[in-house]
């Protein structure tokens, strides 16, 4: 293993966690991109509506709509897809890598559908309106196609990261690709994109001026049939908790207060759409000015970002499960990095303070801070490690680090020597007097000894929310 222990240089984002950048980013894009596929298949039932004769104002509320999907999906879109790359390979270099690695052809062929949904929506919203009904549809149908293949390339990615499976033992790409959670997944996907699309409309047929009442009513009738799907929601919801994995389960079932809490508003907040959705709209067939739809959209938005932000955080402490660890560790490195130490080959210098480390050991400390922590914490801001060590004596600090996946199971196993954990525990003292331009140094045998033991006591396996363990922990901080 060696020096080919993979090294990235690192970007630091300050107080921002760098999970809550990617996480930010992510679900903005997610958002849009579901708007567009979503919008694909809305322009379909539109136009075929109107050439059923039954909606004679669907011809050119199409025209308007896709001129908003367009903008809003193809500029804001493409510019956020393109922007989670440059964040992604800043923040989690290693994960992509194996993304890419393990899926190059997947990748492809993904792009491949990306770049016929820019083309084919590109012509249809240029040349549509110049086009027999019968063309016409067919260019939205490919649309509307390839905008959902993309859907169905990426997805097996994501829920891959999850849920890998059989992919762990010889990485097979199929077997990673369609994983346990491939399908809920895909099929919950796709409602939420229809549900986007279906109250985007609503809300632009209320913002078109010159049309009557009767109009608008039969628009958002056509419309809102788009979120009939959403009572299969709580069906696929089910469906995708029992297939991941028992642990991650754990977390949002009050394993952790956070997730529990977001996925909850996820279901409260869909329950709300969809409720209005089917018996107000669909069977009652009431109207719904622009003001609701931009609330119940509003109420997608957040379901969406809560949701995202719970299949990213049950993930933990994996960003590939039981491969690759989020701090860019594989499992399988631990216990190598145990013997070697953990920045022992870190060619990166870290960011000096104002007037430099005082020792070489807090410099040292800093490199193991950034190597294995810093992509969940940040020295003082958002989840920050200073303030939660605020009352831990040393013997806390060296404990706790030392068995780290013991201290929260959402957190690796510490992939670094004695040394390494007395470096940190140094650097956060240091940190926490006020980083001071003298400071000691910290090498007595029993010490080191003392902590070498906590280590070997917590082995380099994950840890578990096992109650019991759980109460270990509750103990110790
Ligand atoms: C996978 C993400 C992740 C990584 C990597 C990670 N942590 Fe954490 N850590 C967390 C989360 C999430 C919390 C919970 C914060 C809270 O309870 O508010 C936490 C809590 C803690 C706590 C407080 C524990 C308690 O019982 O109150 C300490 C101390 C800590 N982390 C230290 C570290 C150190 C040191 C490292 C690097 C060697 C590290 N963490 C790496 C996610 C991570």
């Amino acid at each position: 293993m060696g020096d080919q222990l993979p090294y990235y240089p690192m970007h630091d984002f300050g107080p921002l966690m760098k999970g809550l950048v990617i996480g930010s980013l992510g679900i903005l894009h997610v958002f849009l991109a579901q708007f567009a596929i979503g919008g694909g298949f809305l322009i379909c039932l539109l136009q075929r509506r109107a050439m059923q004769g039954k909606s004679p104002l669907a011809r050119e509320f199409i025209q308007k709509f896709f001129s908003v999907l367009v903008l809003v999906s193809f500029v804001l879109g493409a510019v956020t897809g393109v922007a989670m790359w440059f964040t992604t390979i800043q923040i989690s270099p290693r994960t992509i890598g194996v993304m890419v690695h393990e899926f190059h052809w997947i990748w492809a062929i993904e792009w491949t559908f990306f770049s016929l949904e820019v083309t084919s929506g590109y012509l249809f919203y240029k040349y549509s309106s110049r086009l027999d009904d019968r063309s016409a549809l067919t260019l939205a149908g490919l649309y509307a196609l390839a905008a959902w293949s993309s859907l169905f390339w990426i997805n097996g990615i994501l829920s891959w990261q999850l849920t890998p499976g059989g992919w762990l033992d010889g990485h097979n790409v199929w077997s990673g690709f369609f994983n346990a959670s491939f399908w809920p997944s895909l099929l919950f996907r796709t409602i939420t994109a229809l549900t986007i699309a279906g109250l985007s409309a609503c809300i632009l047929v209320n913002a078109i001026p010159g049309y009557s009442r009767e109009d608008r009513e039969s628009l958002v009738h056509d419309c809102s049939s788009l979120l009939a799907p959403m009572a299969a929601m709580p069906l696929l919801g089910l469906w995708y908790f029992a297939v991941i994995p028992a642990d991650s389960r754990e977390w949002v079932m009050g394993g952790s207060m956070p997730m529990t809490m977001f996925l909850n508003l996820a279901v409260v907040f869909s329950g709300l759409i969809g409720g209005y959705a089917l018996v107000g709209l669909i069977r009652q067939k009431l109207f719904i000015n622009g003001a609701t739809a931009t609330l119940l959209l509003a109420l997608a938005f957040m379901a969406t970002g809560a949701g995202e932000f719970v299949r990213e955080g049950v993930r933990k402490p994996f960003s590939i499960r039981e491969y690759l660890y989020a701090n860019s560790v594989r499992v399988d490195e631990v216990a190598y990095l145990r013997r070697e130490g953990s920045v022992t080959h870190d060619p990166y210098p870290v960011a000096e303070p104002k007037g430099g480390f005082p020792t070489d050991q807090l410099r040292h400390g800093a490199g193991v801070f950034r190597f294995q922590c810093s992509v969940c914490h940040t020295v003082d801001g958002t989840n920050g490690l200073l303030p939660l060590v605020q009352t831990w004596s040393n013997t806390q600090l060296r404990l706790n680090i030392s068995q780290l996946q013991r201290t929260k199971p959402f957190m690796p196993p510490f992939a670094g020597n004695a040394k390494d954990v007395e470096a940190l525990v140094q650097w956060i003292n240091w940190n926490r007097s006020d980083a001071p331009p003298k400071w000691g140094i910290s090498q007595d045998a029993a010490i080191l000894e003392e902590i070498q033991g906590y280590l070997d006591e917590a082995g380099v396996v994950p840890g578990s929310n096992d109650p019991t363990d759980a109460q270990v922990a509750e103990v110790r901080s």
